[in-house]
């Protein structure tokens, strides 16, 4: 018994870093001395994102390209005991990611800076803590006052987990495995582990490393045992090779994990132990017929995602990025770009788990800027460190599948720029010396065979953005290369809005604002029709690059720009704007019409949609569309045909042109000529009640969890009003819970995040509640002027 207690005592333990945080909005003289009273700062827990509390201006530096919210200087310091019976032991803070120049101080002491705000970094605070029951203090400093440095909104402060880790002195180093599978089959795989063991004391150390692989049940499948002698105070490797019989191998369909736990024995002690999860799985790229994975084809079928959590802003939080998963998963997506910067882990757990592949990606720029103060001025002395630690931190995830070095970085322009390949084959040789397994791409939006990226010989994989209209060449162009569309679309869209008419003579094509005199200039109320007839002009509509992405075999996958709406770049506006229009999503998370294309395309499942709403003016000439994965639709209006349409490919909508009634619309899919799914709308009567849906009832009190709670309004049957946009106000009573976020998905509001109140856009609104750690039963209340209110309970357990 006393044996198990010392042996626990030993070994590692990581502590959660995020709670009681003191923030300061603002540069303080000597707050990272120990001494410095901080009483009047504010008490907060990390993840946290201060850029997301501010209010929507114009004269933000960051401009709308930021998403026209506030940066500046933030301080940061939490008091802590770390207990004497550590006293042996070595001590480390871990940060996942802090926007941006962070620099540390442990007990005054300097400890370093890291000026890219999407790296993970870790220091030892051992030589400058107190063990016992003298108080520490970490003091951390961000800089995100130098504006603009960012193309989207990137948030402001330590925006990602923090972890305190003490271990003996003898132990795992950081990010210190690294899992492979050199030889993969349903009979039988082969695991190499590679297991960086670090001995901080002064003498050598003789360990036995033990490592055991458990299936996702817990059964131990495979198991080895290494001696080894470290050195004092150096790093060594020990390579150990595993073979797991009939393996469940990880797929998008099957997400299946394996468990490697590392027990390092000093003796008779059990000096660290660490666990690894990962995937035994295979693929391959194709010159001519793409993607495979465990010897099957595999479309990949993704988006590019940007960080930020919308009306959440930076700030991580795992039920967040998991809805954002899962209606990407609804809308038939199996992978992810990680645009165009490394992910917080959580995201790539989640990957991992939820079975998509992830395409992982360092940087928007290399040593040329795209803004001013962006990472080009980091670049020189920081970009081997940034980009071995982002390999070095994913590379055991079983989602990643191909690492990217670059996005759209200006070196790709100038043909004789000498500089672009040699960078790119410096970059390539960092990651593939530190993972040979995955493929290197860049993605490229110069195109031409001319782009010296693409001749460096530093690429195994070519990444495309746009300009689908070369795809059909590439084969020829480039013979026996490997391809995959790294970017596309750019398609604009509000939700709910729907400009008549639809169709082909409708189609708008916008410019940034910096060229807005060279086309058709975007509705002066900021919305734009969700019809998919609205691009910008390097990009292309939905169905257009979506048709062509399905035709050819060549093309390994395609990464739509982009899921989700995100902060900043509000092409093609300017202020009042300041979120995209690129969702296939809105920033709230509600689906725009053409996720009903995707869905038809890359879903199985008997779906139909219909669109527009049915709220018009009679006389109103009103253009009806209908996505299916059927083969033809009927649809009905006030219980009469007007007429049954084909689908005439795959990628495709159907449309009637209906002088507009009111009643119900009513579609009916077909395939094989059988119902196949069926969609209606209805006309709704003037708005009388608010009503409220969580997506979840139940929460876990745990202080993370949140409900995402969609708010609309019925008329006197019950019909949602499509066009109601009154302004609605919350209130949470009875429970430990609290309001953290509103949004209604309008690329225009100003109304802040963080307020409790908002107003609905075309019919919608999103609460999001965020569970505090006492169990028991909260309330959410919406009332609306001349709306009977509505309530529902939250039960947090
Ligand atoms: C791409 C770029 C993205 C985003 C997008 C908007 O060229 O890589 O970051 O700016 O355009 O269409």
């Amino acid at each position: 018994m006393l044996a198990l207690l010392l042996a626990l005592l030993a070994q590692r333990q990581t502590q959660n870093f995020d709670h009681a945080w003191r923030f300061h909005l603002g540069d303080v003289p000597g707050a990272q001395e120990t001494a410095f009273d901080d009483a009047a700062w504010r008490t907060l827990d990390l993840p946290h994102d201060w850029s997301i509390e501010g209010e929507f201006s114009e004269q933000n530096p960051a401009g709308v390209a930021g998403g026209a919210l506030p940066g500046g200087v933030g301080w940061y310091r939490k008091t802590f005991t770390v207990p004497a019976r550590d006293s042996g032991k070595v001590v480390f803070v871990e940060f996942d990611g802090v926007y941006r120049k962070s620099e540390v101080w442990i007990n005054g002491q300097y400890l370093g800076k890291r000026p890219y705000g999407y790296s993970s970094f870790r220091y030892e605070l051992t030589p400058n803590v107190r063990f016992g029951a003298g108080r520490n203090v970490i003091a951390v400093r961000v800089d995100n006052s130098q504006q603009p440095n960012s193309r989207w909104y990137s948030g402001s402060g330590i925006y990602r987990h923090v972890r305190l880790v003490t271990s003996d002195p003898m132990h795992v180093a950081q990010w210190g495995t690294y899992i492979t599978t050199p030889v993969v089959s349903v009979d039988s795989s082969h695991v190499t582990i590679r297991t960086s063991l670090r001995n901080e004391r002064q003498v050598e150390q003789p360990i036995v490393l033990s490592t055991v692989v458990y299936d996702s049940a817990g059964r131990e499948v495979a198991a080895v045992s290494t001696m080894g002698r470290i050195p004092g105070d150096s790093v060594a490797e020990l390579v150990q090779d595993l073979t797991v019989s009939r393996p469940v191998l990880w797929s998008v369909e099957r997400p299946y994990l394996y468990r490697a736990v590392s027990r390092v024995r000093c003796g008779n002690r059990l000096c660290d132990t660490y666990t690894t999860p990962f995937g035994v799985r295979s693929f391959v790229f194709r010159a001519d017929s793409g993607f495979f994975l465990n010897g099957r084809p595999v479309k990949i079928r993704g988006v590019c995602l940007h960080h930020d959590l919308g009306a959440l802003g930076a700030a991580v939080n795992t039920r967040a990025i998991e809805r954002q998963l899962q209606i990407m998963r609804a809308m038939g997506v199996n992978a992810l770009r990680t645009s165009h910067n490394p992910p917080a882990p959580e995201l790539l757990d989640l990957t991992d788990r939820m079975g998509f592949v992830v395409m992982d990606e360092a940087f928007d720029m290399w040593k040329k800027e795209k803004t001013p103060y962006d990472y080009h001025l980091d670049w020189d002395a920081w970009h081997v460190r940034d980009l071995s630690d982002m390999v070095l931190r994913d590379r055991n995830h079983a989602s990643v599948f191909i690492w990217s070095i670059g996005n759209e970085v200006m070196e790709q322009w100038n043909n004789g720029d000498s500089t672009a390949a040699p960078i790119a084959r410096e970059l390539a040789g960092i990651v593939r010396a530190l993972d040979p397994t995955r493929p290197i791409t860049q993605a490229a939006n110069n195109g031409s065979p001319q782009n010296p990226v693409f001749h460096a010989g530093a690429l195994d994989l070519l990444g495309h953005n746009y300009h689908h209209e070369v795809w059909a060449d590439f084969p020829t162009q480039y013979p026996g290369a490997k391809f995959i569309i790294t970017e596309a679309m750019s398609a604009l869209n509000s939700r709910g809005v729907y400009d008549q008419p639809s169709p082909s003579e409708s189609i708008a094509v916008y410019y940034t604002p910096y060229e807005k005199d060279k086309g058709p200039q975007p509705p002066k109320n900021g919305r734009l029709s969700s019809y998919d007839n609205r691009r910008a002009f390097w990009g292309s509509l939905h169905e257009e690059s979506l048709r062509l992405f399905e035709r050819y075999p060549f093309l390994s996958g395609i990464f739509v720009w982009q899921g989700i709406d995100y902060l900043g770049e509000p092409t093609p506006y300017e202020w009042p704007a300041r979120s995209s229009y690129f969702g296939v999503v809105d920033l709230a998370g509600f689906p725009k019409d053409p996720f009903y294309l995707y869905q038809s395309v890359w879903t199985e499942q008997p779906m139909l949609h219909l669109l527009p709403h049915w709220n018009w003016t009679p006389g109103d000439t009103i253009d009806v569309w209908a996505y299916t994965n059927a083969d033809e639709v009927e649809l009905f209006l006030n219980g009469t045909s007007l007429g049954t349409k084909r689908k005439p490919e795959p990628v495709s909508h159907l449309m009637w042109r209906v002088a507009y009634t009111p009643g119900t619309l009513r579609a009916v899919s077909r395939k094989e000529g059988r119902v196949w799914a069926t969609a209606e709308v209805r006309t709704a009567g003037a708005p009388v009640r608010v009503a409220l849906a969580p997506d979840r009832a139940r929460l876990r009190a745990n202080g993370d969890d949140l409900s995402f709670v969609t708010v609309t309004v019925q008329d006197r049957a019950g019909a949602l009003v499509p066009t109601a946009e009154p302004l609605i106000r919350f209130r949470l009573s009875g429970g430990d819970a609290r309001i953290v976020g509103v949004d209604n998905g309008d690329q225009t509001s100003h109304t802040s995040f963080k307020a409790n109140q908002v107003r609905l856009f075309n019919g919608k609104a999103l609460v999001i509640i965020r569970a505090g750690t006492r169990p028991g039963t909260v309330t959410l209340t919406a009332a609306g002027d001349g709306l009977t209110p509505s309530a529902v309970p939250l039960q947090l357990r």
